[in-house]
């Protein structure tokens, strides 16, 4: 089974969670300015991202929205903030929208407990794999 993990990040928490899933997950996490597409199908893509003032950045967006919904089997989202969770709600909406599936189960950390809830993303995304 293939595995990715991606994500938006701009202060590093995102990107703190997302590296903790990675290491869950056994693969590395790359940031979506890096890595813009996939280069292989992708069993399961982990992929995250955070709200500022009420919208994730156009370049988490643009990576959804250029998805390829041939290149990926499911996706499992996370994302950080300070309270919302509107990241999810939008990005499950988009993906919906270019019928590629996505887990209803998704991971939160609240940004002043980052690196509280590594252990847990680490867990989260180890019991994906198992089952995902
Ligand atoms: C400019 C700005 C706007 C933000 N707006 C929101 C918001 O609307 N709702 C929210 O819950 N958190 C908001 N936050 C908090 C961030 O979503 C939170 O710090 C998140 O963990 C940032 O992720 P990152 O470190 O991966 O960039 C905002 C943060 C910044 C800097």
């Amino acid at each position: 089974m293939r595995i990715a993990v991606r994500y938006y990040s701009k202060l590093g928490h995102t990107k703190t969670i997302a590296e903790a899933i990675a290491e869950g997950a056994g693969v590395a996490a790359l940031s979506v300015e890096t890595e813009p597409r996939l280069s292989e199908y992708t069993d399961l893509l982990f992929l995250g991202g955070a709200p500022y003032a009420n919208t994730m950045d156009n370049r988490l967006r643009e990576y959804v929205d250029n998805l390829d919904t041939s290149m990926v089997g499911k996706v499992i989202l996370f994302t950080t903030s300070n309270w919302s969770r509107r990241t999810i709600y939008a990005i499950r909406k988009a993906l919906k929208a270019k019928n590629i599936p996505f887990d209803m189960d998704y991971f939160y950390a609240q940004m002043l407990n980052i690196k509280g809830r590594k252990g847990a993303a680490k867990d989260f995304a180890m019991e994906k794999v198992r089952q995902p």
